[in-house]
Formats: structure tokens, sequence, C-alpha cells
């Protein structure tokens, strides 16, 4: 498949990995409408589903692939023949179908799970492409829990896969286990290691068990990977996937050190897409979550607060416009300083000389000191005692 080396292709999983959350599932209806608003994100492939897992999800990804136009439909397969039937079966409307197989990599998952051999595995890891390759020409096939893989096999099966016919290949970290220089090492591996891995692209398919999703993501990329695998507000199973906003906004803010890389993705609907989502899946977003979390772009304490008001630059390295919010937040609590109070009473009307604040501030600390924070309403009657 010919792909432009530089173009990074934002996989989104919020419907797949995302929805298989607990709590977090939506109505066939609540995912066409997500599915529309991240084509007009820019995501390259929307996961619509694992038609084989229940009735309602194969009507999901046929909707989904009569819904949308330009994005590519995957949907998510054992390496099983009914299973890759189905799937096929439910993308049957797709204008641009793929369908994502795969089977466990690690030594681990071989044994434990599969009960089987390194041999067997690799046999049925090829079968499934080639069946998958029946149906459509975008076969992508992922080596689960590939973080933890013995890297000679996970080579020789991404080479076998390839040789199938798989057009991209998954490295999954299923259990977020990898440091991201050995994630990253791993993808330099296979680049250097497979003899036929021009003919595929790498896909990145991070979890976040450790807290290093987006960073193993990032560390892909940098070592070949040309897609990542993602999802709105990092939802996914345990403790989430790749939140696709962090990797977008790094791929912004480090330009310098992914020259020429580049994707489609439209930061501006961060901000409500998030908190779409959040509310469907009714999953809420950490206020400290970066990019969409409600502290992200919230200056508190005076030091900072200050220092923001002489030149926002001071703390602000993504401006919150590109995210689709109006500005930043100056908030106000026992925290705060000066400068912050003189900002927002000068908002609401108020000039006051030097003297005068500093009467207002005393009281303003002591009404703080009282309540978490303080609104404009608080601030008019500290005005007015
Ligand atoms: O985490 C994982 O390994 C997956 C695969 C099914 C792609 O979600
Ligand atoms: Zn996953």
């Amino acid at each position: 498949m010919l792909h432009d080396p530089n173009h990074l292709y934002i996989f989104d999983t919020t419907l797949r990995d995302g929805e298989q959350v607990p709590g977090c599932q939506l109505t066939t209806t609540e995912k066409v409408e997500i599915a529309k608003d991240l084509e007009l994100l820019g995501v390259d492939i929307i996961e619509a589903g694992f038609p084989v897992s229940s009735p309602g999800d194969f009507q999901s990804v046929v909707e989904l692939s009569k819904a949308v136009d330009d994005v590519i439909i995957c949907a998510l397969t054992r390496a099983h023949k009914t299973d890759i039937d189905v799937a096929a079966d439910a993308l049957k409307y797709a204008k641009r179908p793929r369908i994502h197989t795969g089977i466990g990599a690690s030594d681990m998952h071989i044994q434990y799970k599969f009960n089987s051999t390194r041999e067997e595995i690799l046999e049925r890891a090829v079968a499934a492409v080639k069946h998958a390759k029946s149906y459509v020409e975008d076969v992508e096939f992922y080596a689960e829990d590939a973080g933890r893989a013995d890297l000679p096999f996970l080579a020789k099966m991404i080479e076998a896969v390839i040789a199938a016919g798989a057009t991209v290949v998954n490295i999954p970290d299923t259990n977020g286990y990898c440091l991201p220089d050995q994630y990253g090492a791993k993808i330099k591996f296979l680049t250097e290691h497979v003899s036929n891995i021009d003919q595929a692209i790498i896909s990145a398919h991070c979890h976040n068990d450790l807290g290093l999703a987006t960073a193993n993501s990032i560390a892909a990329v940098q070592n070949g990977a040309r897609q990542v695998e993602c999802t709105i507000n990092g939802i996914g199973e345990r403790a989430g996937n790749t939140s696709l906003e962090e990797v977008a906004m790094i791929l912004k803010v480090h330009q310098q050190h992914f020259p020429g890389i580049h994707s489609n993705i439209n930061s501006k609907m961060f901000t409500s897409l998030s908190q779409k989502v959040s509310r469907m899946m009714r999953m809420p977003v950490q206020p400290n979550k970066a990019i969409v979390g409600k502290n992200a772009f919230a200056h508190s304490s005076g030091i900072h607060q200050d220092g923001f008001l002489k030149h926002r630059e001071n703390y602000e390295i993504i401006r919150p416009e590109d995210v689709g919010l109006d500005s930043a937040d100056i908030i106000l609590t026992a925290r705060s300083g000066r400068h912050a109070l003189k900002h927002h009473l000068e908002r609401l009307g108020y000039q006051l000389d030097k003297d005068q604040l500093s009467e207002v501030y005393g009281r303003f600390l002591t009404l703080a000191d009282a309540k978490k924070d303080l609104n404009d309403e608080d601030l008019q009657t500290l005005m007015q005692a």
C-alpha cells in the first residue's frame, strides 16, 4: 500500500477499546453522532467495534459504515474464521473497510491464554490475515501483548503477516508494561529486522497502566511508527489508552522534533468533543487531565498568576484557543495574589489604587480562607461591604 511516509495516521478506538469500559456503553445512535464528530476532527481511521461480540456491536459497525464517507471504518476480530466472516459482513457498506485481526504474541499469552506454541500461533496469525484479505484489501494485524513478547519472535511474526498481506502492523503494549525507551527500541528493531516492513505501516497501541501510554506512543513515532491508536480523553480498558488530544498537542508543541510529520487533526474541536464523549459515556474527565481537564488552563497560585498576567507564555505552552477554549482561567483562591484580584476587579469595572487594593486584598483572603474559590458575585459582595 502506498502511503505518505510523513503522515501520522490517527486511529481512533474510542468506540471500541474506549466503549468496552464498564458503564461507557453507547447506543448505535450515539456512536454515529461521535463518529461524525471524529470525521470532522480529522481522524484517519475509526475502529467502530468488535462485530462478533454482540448483535448491537454488529449493528453499530453497519450503521457507522453507512454514516461515514471519508474515514476508514475498522472492525476488530480475533484470529478466528467466524469473527472475520462476521466483521466482513458488518463492513459491507463501508466505503473504506479495514479488518483488524490478531492474536497473542508474548510467551505468556501463547502458553497461558492459548495453551499453544509459537509455531502454531504463527500459522493462525498468517491464516487469519489471509482470510481477512479475501474480503478486504486493507488488513491490520495486531500482535497482542507485543510489549512483553520476545523480540526476534515478534519480528518473525510481523514479517509473516506482512507477507500474507497485512497493510498495517499493530504492536500493542496491551498491558501498559513498557518504558518509552523500551517501546521505542522495539519499534526500531522491527524497522531494522523485518525485511518487508516497508510494505506496511507500523502502528502503536498503548495502554496506560503505568501512566506511560502517551509517552510510549510518542517514542514509537520517533522510531518509525506512522499510526497511533488512541481515544478521546484517553478512555479505555483499565487505566485507559493513549489520549488522542495529548498526542496531537505534543506533535504541535514539539513540531521541530518531528520534522515534516503531520496529521489532519483539528485541535480546536478537542474541548467540545471531550465534553460530549464524557457526557455520553458517563465518564468524568479528571480535572488535571492534560489538554481537556477543567484545570488544564486554570492558573491558581499567586506566583503563576502574576507571571501569567505579565506575559502569558511564562506559564502557557499551549494557547487555549488552539483546543477550543475562549481563554485561560485565573482562579481566585486563598493562594491567589493581588495581581489576580486586581485583574478580576478591573474586569468587573473597579479601578483601585495600591492602598485600596491592599485593603480589599486583606478582606479577600479572609473570605477565600473560608470558601474554596471565589466567583464574580463574591467579588461584588466584597466591594460593597
Ligand atoms: O490492547 C490490545 O492489545 C488491543 C488489541 C485487541 C488491539 O486492544
Ligand atoms: Zn487495547
